[in-house]
């Protein structure tokens, strides 16, 4: 899949921009605070998740502006196609191939796109939530089934916290926490199951890559810590007997303690734990890794490639770590932000665009 244009308005510090990319790779360059990442912010909604740098949808539309709109055409499953997206202070709501309106996260599973930034080093340093993030952004672009579990799941337990807050107050609060745990149960077995399978894959391939990134000089593990099942997926029988031996607690709490709201990656170098041992070079290729398998478990699963939106990653790369990513993105189209062209020591083969104060000009 590619980006064949993108259109942008009233977006950050972008007044207008007409983005055409090439299949390949895009080099966008300028100064700080110009734009770079606000244009790929932009491209990021096209996936249908929130953006990654704010939870907030009117921080996105130009200041003293009520309105953004983006309007872009995809090349997808041998044909062009197109989202349209609007932001108000009410949120994002979109529109695909011109058909009816609908909020802006029904999007997902059409324009996949894969986004390093340098934020990512928090997948290792900061804490499970961050992982569980990369997990699921992943897993919801790839499988529909795995969206709409974790969605059920999601809905169920916060029907049990609210639950469990009442306990005292609600008469025959434990025969609802059994049917309540029951369902938790249901939909934890999938959602773990994918979750699993993902990371199986996830282990092995980041750990070629980081290997051939650092030249292998250290060993890259990555593998699933379910809060639940350590071993293998457990029946839906004995997955009950743990709720109910950990109720006490719940009720306790107030909250559900158990369950993939509270899974985790563990992320090793050399079989010590990356987030206390590992230099902060050596983070930055445990993600590069984890990321560049991501597309390519991505690429697995959708028999397409998705997009590649790489913020300002190469400038924090030694030049044969960057010599080795840009080999390896070759065949998926990518944008690339950096803040100085002199980074990309040859680039006649790639699309250059720079910006300035939100105005984009190919060179
Ligand atoms: N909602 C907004 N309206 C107008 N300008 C914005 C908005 N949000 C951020 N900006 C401006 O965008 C600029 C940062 O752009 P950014 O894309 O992060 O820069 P960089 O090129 O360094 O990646 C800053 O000057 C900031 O003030
Ligand atoms: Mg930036």
């Amino acid at each position: 899949m590619y980006l064949i244009s993108h259109k942008v308005n009233k977006f950050r510090n972008i007044e207008i921009c007409d983005f055409y990319p090439e299949k390949g790779v895009n080099i966008i360059f300028g100064r700080n605070g110009q734009g770079k990442t606000n244009l790929l912010e932009s491209i990021y909604l096209l996936c249908g998740a929130r953006s990654f740098r704010t939870k907030c949808d009117a921080d996105l539309i130009k200041y003293g502006e009520t309105e953004s709109l983006l309007r872009s055409a995809f090349f997808l499953s041998e044909r062009e196609q197109k989202i349209d997206i609007f932001i108000s202070k009410n949120g994002r709501e979109a529109q695909l191939n011109r058909g009816s309106k609908m909020k802006a996260s029904s999007l997902t599973g059409k324009f996949c796109c894969v986004l390093f930034s340098p934020e990512h080093l928090m997948l290792i340093k900061g804490g499970p939530v961050e992982r569980r993030k990369f997990l699921d952004t992943a897993l919801c672009q790839i499988s529909a089934r795995y969206l709409s579990e974790l969605k059920k799941y999601l809905r169920v337990l916060k029907q049990k916290n609210a639950l469990l807050k009442e306990y005292y107050r609600v008469p025959d609060g434990d025969h609802i926490l059994d049917v309540l745990d029951f369902q938790l149960i249901e939909y934890s077995l999938i959602v773990t199951k994918i979750r699993r399978e993902f990371c199986e894959v996830l282990k092995k391939l980041s750990k070629e890559y980081y290997g051939l990134i650092s030249g292998e000089r250290e060993e890259l593990s990555v593998f699933f810590n379910s809060s639940i099942w350590k071993d293998d997926v457990a029946e839906c029988s004995s997955g009950m007997d743990i709720m109910r031996k950990n109720r006490e607690l719940d009720i306790k709490r107030g909250y559900c303690g158990f369950g993939p709201h509270r899974d985790d990656l563990s992320v090793f170098l050399d079989n010590k734990d990356a987030r206390i041992f590992a230099s902060q070079g050596q983070q930055r290729t445990a993600v590069l890794s984890m990321k560049m398998s991501e597309a390519q478990i991505m690429e697995k699963y959708l028999r397409e490639k998705p997009v590649l939106l790489l913020d300002d990653v190469l400038s924090e790369l030694d030049l044969s770590r960057r010599g080795y990513l840009l080999e390896s993105i070759e065949g998926f189209q990518s944008i690339i932000t950096v803040c100085d062209t002199a980074t990309v020591s040859d680039n006649s083969n790639y699309s250059v665009f720079e910006i300035e104060e939100g105005n984009l000009i190919r060179n």
